[in-house]
């Protein structure tokens, strides 16, 4: 498009959009960790994924993008850390991590919930236009369930390179799994993978068919079990805390940089 017959409004716009483009190429790879189902795990993938990725020694951020519920401070016994208001917004290093959430924006206690698309697309616009990574090898982003608003803004400014799918053993949580996984790759972005949480040890079939239909490989899976509840209820990283989960990420994070 030959910007030099375009308005100055919509040349802004297209402008802003190069910078962010610019801004955001100092990360070699931005992954988000994405299920159109609430509660299933995406929070937890995405902080050990993130934390997993950062013990083989790779530089990681850990994107907080869940506008109406940032939950990783909280995962990460961050709750009360706060960026101050310079610009831009830097990232705050957790154990190696450089960690950013809306939640150190604002109290997220006091966040609206009612938030809709074009404040929602606007807050995540200045989230990533003001923040300052650096070279970073990954960028782990978890995002909000939903097909909706909050994910779709959030896939599209970022141009992620891919997109780890969560999903439980359970049939109700593939069929919204592949759900997911179809909304990801309409928006161009290929699909790295499959992780079950919640697992009883086997992959259950509901979990192969998501991987199937999805054209796409089961990562690993991850057992139930209560340490990440404790994990999360205390501010720790269950990969930095026990062996099992150590080595259930560690398989996963292989097999995705594999
Ligand atoms: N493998 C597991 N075993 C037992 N509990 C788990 C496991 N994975 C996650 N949980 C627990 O399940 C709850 C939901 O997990 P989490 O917040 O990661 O899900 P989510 O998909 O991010 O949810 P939301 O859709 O609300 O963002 C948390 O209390 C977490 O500790
Ligand atoms: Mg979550």
């Amino acid at each position: 498009m030959d910007n030099g017959h375009m308005h100055p409004s919509f040349a802004r716009v297209i402008a802003q959009k190069e910078h962010l483009k610019k801004k955001l190429s100092s990360i070699k790879h931005k992954i988000g960790v994405y299920s159109a189902k609430g509660g299933v795990g995406k929070t937890t993938t995405a902080v050990n994924i993130a934390y997993s990725l950062a013990k083989l020694g790779h530089s990681v951020g850990l994107l907080d993008a869940d506008i109406d519920c940032p939950n990783v401070t909280m995962f990460l016994g961050m709750e009360s850390a706060k960026l101050d208001s310079v610009q831009p917004m830097r990232p705050i290093v957790h154990q190696g991590v450089k960690v950013l959430s809306t939640a150190m924006v604002v109290d997220e206690m006091k966040m609206p919930m009612i938030w809709r698309g074009p404040i929602i697309t606007k807050m995540v616009w200045e989230l990533l236009a003001n923040s300052e990574w650096g070279d970073l090898d990954y960028l782990v982003i978890d995002l909000p369930p939903g097909t909706s608003d909050s994910p779709l803004t959030i896939m599209q400014l970022l141009g992620l390179d891919g997109f780890v799918i969560v999903t439980t053993p359970q049939k109700i949580s593939a069929v919204n799994s592949i759900r997911s996984g179809i909304m990801a790759k309409r928006l161009g972005a290929p699909i790295l993978g499959v992780v079950e949480n919640m697992s009883s040890g086997e992959i259950s079939k509901h979990t192969k068919a998501v991987a199937d239909e999805l054209g796409t490989d089961v990562l690993g899976s991850v057992k139930r079990d209560d340490i990440f509840n404790s994990c999360s209820d205390s501010g720790k990283v269950a990969v930095l805390e026990d062996r099992e989960a150590a080595d259930a990420y560690l398989g996963i994070v292989q097999n995705l940089l594999g």
